[in-house]
């Protein structure tokens, strides 16, 4: 799909369908679209009256041979109140108007944006929505609906003066939803098609396209480095584990003793429990079990092309959690790199004993400020459902406020929670130093990152529990069902706003 940003007048644009958005006003019909109603005769204000055309958030208004348009057909989309319009709306009228048109086999749109909107951020804004919203999960669908597809998409609106502006949040945008949609394309890999291996083997891909710096430690150097959490949920199954780390470093030294940003993902390339065996209703979604090692590999990617002035290091443990007759069992002590033991009592909370090795090694590798990504808990879920990305800090509250400011910037939700000394107490151990699940108190997500927190010590550290958002159980107007490719987006503007 091609987008380009034209600075010829809409009505001139030759386009399987001029798309623009409205609001929902008592008066709907004012600036470039008032121009509009009256070169489709009115027909706006008739439709207006009739109370089919309000401006409702999403409303799709198709009009056929539009009088006094180049354009085949026009597209009004309702953006709802004005006052609550912001370009996390916008991004989500571009990227629904395009999963309607595609599905109704339109090959073109342009998209007018609105005269107070002709800015960077909504360029950006577009370019995301509409890559995001063309991408499918379709890849091993013999039937592939090859005639339903977008080929072309031009921003349109813009003039002479603010064209640069616009172009730059087109480029902007599109490394940002690309490295979106390499992350989800990873995401939506069944297991036996993404292994820990073939993870680190597009990784390494990736990473050499970027012109970043990668490492793929494999199962013996995982073993000489003493990585004995990591080792410990490997051993359940055949497949080998690998430790990726992938590093961007600016062209421009930083100063010594500038922050390096940490960036370490979950990927449990497919996650059964363990000896601790999940319950067969619903396992297949334990696929995506690696999308916050998958988010981590796309927020570097596009960070190889943004080029933020800031070294970053990314770590990405990943192995399967199988119940093979080697497999760990509940009351286990294992010895993580840090040499803290931990008494495995659930082996299906195993997503917290790889992130120990991958922070511990991050902080190894010279990392100053952390954050993980995880679909940790069931219990995120129950707290924050499918709308909130679970935020849980450590000590340094000002370092945590940063990745909440990113969030709201790019129009992500994320709900910071409590992280109180007392629930430090639920995983103490009985017969080790650390248990891997608390006692039995609830907080379940509370406790999973407490343990995570134990490994970044001092550390500035920020853990974001993405179960629940990572991954979409149903198809949204702007989105196809499956994986999101959630804190993407937060985790670019934090490295390229520090
Ligand atoms: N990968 C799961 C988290 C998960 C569970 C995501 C359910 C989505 C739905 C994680 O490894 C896990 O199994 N966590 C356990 C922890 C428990 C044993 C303390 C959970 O949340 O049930
Ligand atoms: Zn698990
Ligand atoms: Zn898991």
């Amino acid at each position: 799909m091609q987008i380009t940003l034209e600075t010829k007048p809409y009505a001139a644009l030759e386009t399987g369908a001029l798309v623009s958005y409205v609001f929902e006003d008592a008066d709907p019909i004012q600036g470039t679209l008032a121009e509009i109603n009256k070169s489709v005769n009115n027909l706006l204000s008739k439709l207006s009256a009739g109370a089919e055309f309000t401006g409702k958030p999403l409303e799709m208004t198709l009009i056929h041979a539009p009088a006094g348009l180049k354009a085949a057909r026009l597209l009004l989309v309702g953006a709802g109140k004005r006052d609550k319009f912001d370009v996390a709306t916008l991004r989500k009228i571009a990227g629904a108007a395009l999963r309607y048109l595609k599905s109704r086999s339109i090959k073109q749109l342009a998209f007018l944006v609105r005269e107070n909107d002709l800015n960077e951020d909504s360029a950006q804004a577009i370019a995301e929505g509409v890559i995001t919203a063309d991408f499918e999960t379709d890849k091993y669908k013999s039937d592939k609906k090859n005639d339903k597809s977008i080929d072309s998409v031009v921003i349109a609106g813009y003039s002479d003066q603010d064209k640069a502006a616009g172009e730059k949040g087109l480029t902007r945008g599109r490394i940002i939803a690309e490295a979106q949609n390499f992350a989800r394309d990873l995401v939506n890999e069944p297991s036996n098609k993404l292994t820990p291996r073939i993870l680190a083997e597009k990784a390494e891909a990736m990473a050499k396209e970027s012109g970043l710096a990668v490492d793929i430690l494999d199962e013996k150097r995982i073993a000489d480095l003493k990585m004995g959490a990591l080792l410990s949920v490997a051993q359940g199954g055949p497949e080998p584990p690998r430790m990726i780390v992938v590093t961007y470093t600016p062209a421009t030294p930083p100063k010594p003793g500038a922050p390096v940003i940490g960036l370490v993902g979950k990927a449990v390339t497919f996650d059964t429990g363990g000896i601790s065996i999940k319950p067969a209703d619903g396992m297949e979604k334990m696929k995506y079990d690696m999308a916050g090692g998958a988010t981590m590999l796309g927020v570097m990617r596009a960070l190889s092309q943004l080029k933020p002035n800031v070294k970053v290091i990314c770590v990405v443990p990943s192995t399967e959690n199988m119940p093979g007759g080697k497999a760990q069992k509940p009351g286990d002590i294992q010895t993580a790199m840090s040499g803290k033991t931990i008494e495995v009592l659930n082996t299906d909370a195993e997503g917290r004993l790889i992130l120990a090795d991958g922070v511990h090694y991050a902080k190894q590798l010279g990392a100053t400020h952390l954050v993980d990504a995880a679909t940790l808990t069931g219990a995120i879920v129950v707290a924050l459902a499918n709308i909130n990305v679970g935020v849980f800090g450590g000590s340094d509250q000002s370092w945590t406020d940063k990745l909440l400011a990113s969030a709201k910037a790019v129009g992500e939700k994320m709900w910071q929670m409590p992280m109180d000394d007392e629930y430090r107490e639920f995983i103490r151990g009985s017969f080790a130093d650390i248990q891997n699940i608390g006692s039995g108190k609830g907080g379940g997500s509370i406790t999973g990152a407490w343990f995570i927190r134990e490994f970044a010590g001092d550390t500035p550290w920020i853990h974001l529990d993405i179960a629940g958002t990572a991954w979409n159980d149903d198809a949204k107007p702007w989105l196809a069902k499956g994986p999101t490719g959630v804190a993407l987006r937060t985790l670019v503007n934090l490295a390229t706003s520090y």
